[in-house]
C-alpha cells in the first residue's frame, strides 16, 4: 500500500516563522508541507514558492466549495502553482468536484507539471451527529455520510479523502484499494492532545491503514522540530517502532 512521508501542517502566522520551519525541515526524507488557509490567505503564492524553492512537496489545503464554474477556474490557478495535493468539499456535489478536477488538470498542463492529487473533505471533524441532524437535516449517521461522500469522491475520480484514522475502516469498506485516506488528528505517545479530541498515534495510523498522516503542533511547537518529525516519520513508515 502506498504510504507518503508525514505532512507537516505549517500553521503559523508569519512568513518568518514559516520559512524558519522550512529551513529546519530540509532533512532526508523531506516532509510534505501542508499550507492552509491562514498562511495562504495571509501571504499568497509567495509562501508556496518559498516551500517549492526548498524542494518540498506541497499540500495546499484550501477546501474549495463554490459553484462548479468558480471552482473550475480557482482550481486551474491552483494547478498552475505546481503543488502536489489539494482539497475540495465533497458536499459541493459531483458536478463541482468534476469541475475542480478538470481545472486542476488544465492548470497543471499549462505549466507542464503533473496535476496535484485532489482530496475530498467529507464531514468536518467539527460536525457531530447533532449538527448533522438538527442543522443540516441529514438522516444518515455521521459515518454513513462520510462513506457516502467518500464513494461519491471516488466515483468522480478524486484521489482520496481527508479523514480521521477512526474512519478509515468504514471508508475502505466502500472504496477501492488505491483510494487515499489522509489522516490528521495524530499525536505521538506522551504528546499533548491540544484541541484534538480523538487522536491516534503514528503507529496506530499505520496499522489502521492511513496513507499519509498530517501532523502540526507536535512538530512545529516542539523544541526540536527535526527530531520530532524524524521520530514520527520512522514510526509511521515502520522504520523503527515508537518506544
Ligand atoms: O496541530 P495539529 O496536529 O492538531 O494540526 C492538524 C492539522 O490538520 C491542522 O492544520 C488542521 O487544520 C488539520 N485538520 C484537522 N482535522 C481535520 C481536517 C484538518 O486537524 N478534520
Amino acid at each position: 500500500m502506498k504510504r507518503f512521508v508525514p505532512m507537516v501542517a505549517i500553521d503559523v502566522a508569519t512568513k518568518q516563522e514559516a520559512i524558519a520551519l522550512f529551513d529546519k525541515l530540509m532533512v532526508d526524507p523531506q516532509p510534505i508541507v501542508k499550507i492552509g488557509m491562514e498562511l495562504y490567505y495571509g501571504l499568497g503564492q509567495v509562501i508556496v514558492c518559498e516551500a517549492k524553492k526548498r524542494g518540498f512537496k506541497v499540500f495546499l489545503d484550501l477546501k474549495l466549495y463554490d459553484i462548479p464554474n468558480t471552482v473550475h477556474r480557482a482550481m486551474a490557478a491552483i494547478g498552475r502553482l505546481g503543488i502536489d495535493f489539494t482539497t475540495i468539499h465533497a458536499a459541493g456535489g459531483s458536478e463541482m468536484m468534476i469541475a475542480g478536477l478538470a481545472g486542476l488538470e488544465e492548470g497543471a498542463k499549462e505549466v507542464g507539471v503533473a496535476p496535484a492529487k485532489l482530496l475530498a473533505i467529507t464531514q468536518l471533524t467539527s460536525i457531530d451527529e447533532q449538527i448533522l441532524h438538527e442543522q443540516q437535516h441529514v438522516d444518515l449517521s455521521l459515518i454513513e455520510s462520510v462513506q457516502n461522500y467518500a464513494q461519491l469522491a471516488e466515483r468522480v475520480g478524486l484521489a482520496g479523502v481527508v479523514c480521521s484514522a477512526h474512519e478509515i475502516k468504514a471508508i475502505r469498506k466502500v472504496t477501492g484499494d488505491d483510494f487515499l485516506c489522509v489522516t490528521p488528528g495524530i499525536r505521538p505517545v506522551h504528546a499533548l492532545k491540544d484541541d484534538q479530541k480523538r487522536v491516534v498515534t503514528p503507529v496506530q495510523a499505520r496499522i489502521d491503514g492511513s496513507n499519509a498522516i498530517v501532523v502540526g503542533r507536535p512538530i512545529t511547537q516542539s523544541v526540536d522540530p527535526v527530531a520530532a518529525y524524524q521520530k514520527i516519520q520512522k514510526a509511521f513508515l515502520n522504520e523503527e517502532e515508537e518506544k
